[in-house]
């Protein structure tokens, strides 16, 4: 079962710039690249830092603790140490709402 979730308004998550909401059991961080938002898991999969508390480059997130690096679209590790990808949300901007499609988890 999946629901999109309403989590902020449209334009709250400035243009080049990381924003993370609690969506179901997860939290999720929302990029705006160049105006487009992408929406992944927050938790880095190497000792689970907030990537949202990171620096994005172009469409790579850097974790903040060890430099692990992410691509926000695909959720692919670009650099580690990592070894594992996060995952990727839905996001849509509509209704001046930002809303993320929940997914269950395990
Ligand atoms: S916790 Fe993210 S790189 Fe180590």
């Amino acid at each position: 079962m999946s629901d999109w979730v309403r989590v902020a308004d449209a334009g709250d998550v400035p243009e080049g710039e990381l924003r993370s909401y609690t969506v179901g059991n997860r939290t999720v961080a929302v990029a705006n690249v160049g105006g487009d938002l992408q929406a992944f898991d927050d938790t880095c999969t190497h000792h689970g830092c907030s990537l949202s508390e990171g620096e994005l480059d172009g469409t790579v997130v850097e974790c903040p603790c060890h430099g692990g690096r992410f691509d926000v679209i695909t959720g692919e590790v670009v650099a580690g140490p990592p070894a594992e990808p996060v995952d990727v949300f839905e996001v849509v901007e509509a209704d001046g709402e930002i809303r993320i499609r929940a997914r269950d988890t395990d």
